[in-house]
């Protein structure tokens, strides 16, 4: 079962992920971060940068879940362009060993196999920070997609389209596919992380942890994984049944006992 820690506030689940981001990279020079996007990761960014000065980040490699399909990649919220303004640049990474899947048209009809083969290369994500849709989707794999979906082209729901708007000047502009990560991808990485904050979020939480395992809410693939940690505020587990339980078992958690 994975391991779900309540937290106050974003800024507390983004101290504690850093922390352990930290601790690994300290034993492992060069682990291999898996990295997301969107609103959810930002307090883990924001934290790492105080915590990692003075660590050595050199051999730090990084592989992003997604990228939009045939989005300029100049355009701001390309999450090439996210990734290295929200994480390569300030934590001093070097971006020749941070992957974003290849979203230009040409080279798409390889670009989900040249990714996996580039994460096997590596040896595979060690941590992986994941957020959720309102949708249950985690990395873009959207509802009904496959336990074993490896890094390919998916089509946007309109939900995840209307979710995403606020990044873009016009809800338009939205891409209507992606490259992400599959969900048979996701859970090759060591250790998954999942973040989610904000009532919003309420029931693709409850859904992903405790619901059935089903593609219907791609999140639940979660409870397929040996070791998972799931970091909440109190309204994205406002809706978690065994909630209490698991405030008392990170309450008691024993201190060898790592995240
Ligand atoms: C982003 C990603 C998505 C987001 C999800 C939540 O790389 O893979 O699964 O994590 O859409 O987005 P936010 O965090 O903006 O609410």
């Amino acid at each position: 079962m994975a391991e779900i820690v309540i937290v106050e506030s974003a800024a507390d689940a983004g101290g504690l992920v850093a922390d352990e981001i930290v601790r690994l990279v300290r034993t492992r020079p060069d682990a291999v971060l898996g990295l997301a996007t969107g609103s959810t990761p930002l307090p883990v960014y924001d934290a790492l940068r105080s915590r990692l000065s003075g660590v050595d980040v050199s051999r730090v490699r990084g592989f992003a879940l997604d990228e939009y399909v045939g989005i300029d990649p100049r355009h701001l919220e390309s999450y090439r362009n996210v990734i290295f303004r929200e994480v390569v640049e300030p934590l001093g990474l070097d971006p020749a060993r941070v992957r974003v899947p290849d979203g230009s048209l040409e080279g798409i009809a390889h670009a989900g196999d040249d990714y996996e083969a580039a994460l096997a290369d590596a040896g595979g994500v060690d941590l992986q920070i994941l957020g959720i849709g309102t949708d249950g989707h985690i990395g873009f794999n959207e509802p009904g997609s496959s336990f074993a979906s490896l890094t390919r082209v998916k089509t946007l729901t309109a939900q995840t389209r209307a979710d995403n708007a606020r990044f873009f000047d016009h809800p338009d502009d939205v891409p209507m596919h992606c490259i992400t990560q599959g969900l048979g991808t996701i859970l090759r990485a060591k250790h998954l992380v999942l973040l989610a904050f904000g009532a919003a979020k309420a029931e693709a939480v409850a859904g992903a942890v405790e619901g059935p395992v089903t593609a219907s809410l791609p999140g639940s693939a979660i409870q397929l994984h040996p070791h998972v940690t799931v970091v909440a505020d109190e309204a994205a587990a406002s809706q978690l049944r065994f909630a209490d339980y698991y405030r008392y078992t990170w309450a008691h958690k024993p201190e060898w006992r790592e995240l």
